[in-house]
């Protein structure tokens, strides 16, 4: 059988965190991509020498070459400039839309079955661009988002209520930036819903800091934003492509009419299998949440427009 393989566009912060991620979950083969010489090697030749101790057995390969990524099964964009304090994600578009132009252009040339996975700011104006340039149908192209907001949104939710993070069930939808949706009305403890425990104030303050969160260390950083998280949250996506886990993830896809719109890369959950989405989940939202999903998707379509790319 042949050994998985990941290719990681990108060797900056998030791209050598999801490398880890990757081998520590021995996910598969990783190659770790980047234009600048010498960083992906250097860092690839690291965590190769981390194999020993804790325990990975795969391979990992630093490149400036595209052709060390042939035949990848996941691909994942995180090239591009990251935020600086007072920067939104909206001002990196420009920038980095010709970055994962080029990301995605080498990405169908040789690996034109892989599930690719964005991750570049603003995610889903990039995912767009990937999912145009890369001529990849709708399942193979995802964007990263909805699994790490929903990560901030349980932590928050677990630190107000003092219980374990991973039996807070929680979700965000729509966009990755301000307006993006974390429903109150789902997240829950063990089956129990957090409006029963926590009072409509707390709430409020914690759907708040879930939508700045990415600002918020940005903001302790002064340069440079989040990668663990972000990462993670990456490779949490890929794992559910390469062992076919039909996990139900949060993530920024095309929608052809779900939850009443079309043609926007918007976060839903879906279902991720080894076909990548291999559907979405859909259901009824409130008047509010729908009118909530509606600003995100007015912002994503101008951001989408932004790109230039038809
Ligand atoms: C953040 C970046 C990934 O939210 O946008 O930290």
């Amino acid at each position: 059988m042949k050994r998985p393989k990941i290719t990681i566009i990108g060797a900056g912060n998030v791209g050598a965190t999801a490398a880890h991620w990757a081998l520590s979950r021995n996910l598969g083969d990783v190659v770790l991509l980047d234009v600048m010489a010498g960083i992906p090697q250097g860092k690839a030749l690291d965590l190769l020498q981390a194999g020993p101790v804790d325990g990975f057995c795969w391979r990992v390969v630093g490149s400036n070459d595209y052709r060390d990524s042939v035949d990848s099964d996941v691909v994942i964009i995180t090239a591009g400039l990251a935020r600086k304090p007072g920067m939104s994600r909206d001002d990196l578009l420009a920038k980095n839309v010709e970055i994962v132009k080029s990301c995605a252009e080498q990405t169908a040339r040789f690996s034109p079955n892989a599930v690719l996975i964005v991750v570049t700011n603003p995610i889903d104006a990039m995912v767009y661009t990937a999912y145009r340039i890369s001529g990849f149908p709708r399942q193979r192209v995802l964007g990263m988002a909805g699994v790490l907001d929903s990560a901030r949104y349980r932590t928050f939710l677990a630190a107000a209520l003092g219980v374990a993070p991973r039996d807070v069930n929680a979700m965000v939808m729509g966009i990755h930036g301000d307006n993006m949706l974390p429903l109150v009305r789902l997240a829950n403890v063990a089956g129990v819903p957090v409006s029963d425990l926590l009072d409509a104030e707390t709430l409020a303050e914690i759907v708040r800091r879930t939508q700045h969160g990415g600002a918020e260390i940005v903001n302790h950083l002064k340069s440079g934003s989040a990668f663990y998280a972000p990462g993670l949250a990456a490779i949490e996506m890929a794992e559910a492509i390469i062992n076919d886990g039909k996990r139900v993830l949060p993530c920024a896809v095309w929608l052809e009419g779900e939850f009443g719109i079309s043609e926007c890369f918007l976060g839903v959950p879906v279902v991720l299998g080894s076909a990548g989405v291999e559907r979405i989940v859909e259901f009824s939202l409130t008047d509010e949440e729908r009118a909530a999903l509606g600003e995100s998707e007015k912002i994503v379509r101008a951001q989408m427009q932004a790109t230039g790319i038809g």
